[in-house]
């Protein structure tokens, strides 16, 4: 490892940031593959995703894959993406409903709880038993109604990690338990997860940055605007600015809305549930690494069921993907390509003595997080 992927304790004290190299470096992103992808819970989707038995979501962790289906019995569980057989790749789409998981290569069929039901010609084996060779079980928990999967066997829970998140989400978001998905978007964006992440945490550049953004903080209270670290997880929350009669360009009158707030959990390392002001909506906001200098951004929407989605709320998700999301992405691209720089090594955290709306103390504790993860001896 280069003196360049150190982050000192000296320059830690100092209120300087994470490194660069931390942001573009192969050896950097090998180890959080394995210290902190291989090890955390992600967000699959919402428990009505399964609702009906044969639902299947296809989830990728760098370069491995999930899926997670309903069975029969009700049960939600999760398994390595690979057939038994020769290791071939079962499932290629993200959502599906199936009856039984079949591969395309030899035509080994799985039943929804992972077990293998047939296998054609291994009748001519002497000993070969069904039960020993079904698909390969990972972790599944539900939390707040949103299903995570965990490739550790050993993680400890996700109320476990994030205790009070479940409470939070449920003050904001009425309907939590109640959500279906109107529609999930996925956006490569030239830039590591975490440039993204940090964005999204941090209040400084909000008047600054550009017109979308200066649009979000008219609708909240801006000076009450909170970024809270709480271990493993966090919140930005804003309240309500008095007045509003619009949002997204579009009255408030007559529409419903999950909260006022402006409302963002996030839980380690790459997850956000929240919601805009007004918005009858509970957003996901996922930075899923596909390389050092790549990411899959996924946005994810979901609307309480069996209630029309009001205008506001459609001009919201429309705001969202093509007005603020691009404005941040551009950000996040233009910062990676920066990060690159011969001129750049790190830079200084913007904190006061009392962290405000403005400062960069969640960026600085996801630092922290990130660091501890893949560096636990230097904590
Ligand atoms: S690899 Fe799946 S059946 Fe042969
Ligand atoms: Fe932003």
């Amino acid at each position: 490892m280069g003196a360049d992927t150190v982050w000192s304790a000296a320059d830690q004290a100092a209120g300087y940031s994470l490194p660069a190299p931390f942001f573009y470096d192969e050896s950097i992103y090998r180890e959080e593959r394995e210290k902190i992808f291989l090890k955390s819970w992600h967000l699959v989707g919402h428990i009505n995703d399964f609702r009906e038995t044969g639902d299947v979501v296809m989830e990728s962790i760098l370069d491995q894959s999930v899926i997670v289906m309903r069975a029969a019995d009700g049960q939600i569980r999760g398994f390595h993406n690979v057939c038994q057989h020769r290791g071939n790749r079962l499932v290629e789409t993200r959502r599906s409903k199936a009856r039984a998981i079949t591969c395309g290569y030899h035509a080994w069929t799985y039943g929804l709880d992972g077990a293998l039901r047939g296998a054609p010609r291994t009748e001519c084996l002497t000993n070969f038993d069904k039960a020993n060779h079904g698909l390969k079980p990972v972790r599944v928990e539900v939390f707040a109604s949103f299903v995570f999967v965990n490739l550790d066997a050993d993680a400890q829970p996700v109320a476990e990690m994030a205790p009070g998140a479940e409470a939070q989400a449920r003050r904001f978001l009425p309907d939590l338990d109640r959500l279906v998905l109107i529609e999930e978007v996925d956006v490569p964006v030239a830039a590591n997860w975490k440039v993204i992440q940090e964005n999204s945490i941090e209040g400084y550049h909000f008047t600054y940055s550009g017109p979308v953004h200066r649009e979000l903080a008219q609708l909240i209270d801006f000076d009450g605007y909170e970024l809270t670290p709480r271990g493993d997880w966090w919140t930005y929350i804003g309240p309500p600015r008095k007045g509003v009669t619009e949002a997204y360009g579009v009255p408030l009158e007559g529409a419903t809305w999950q909260t006022d707030w402006f409302f963002n959990l996030g839980l380690w390392p790459n997850a956000t549930i929240y919601a805009f002001p007004y918005s009858d909506v509970v957003g996901t906001f996922i930075m899923i690494p596909t390389g050092p200098e790549t990411s899959i951004l996924r946005f994810g929407y979901y609307g309480p069921e069996g209630r029309a989605l009001p205008d506001v709320t459609k001009a919201c998700i429309r705001w969202m993907n093509q007005d603020l999301g691009p404005e941040d992405i551009q950000l996040n691209i233009s910062n990676q390509k920066g990060l690159r720089s011969m001129g750049f090594s790190h830079g200084r955290y913007i904190i006061g003595e009392t962290p405000d709306n403005r400062s960069e103390h969640l960026v600085r504790h996801f630092h922290r997080l990130c660091h501890q993860a893949i560096r636990p001896e230097a904590a």
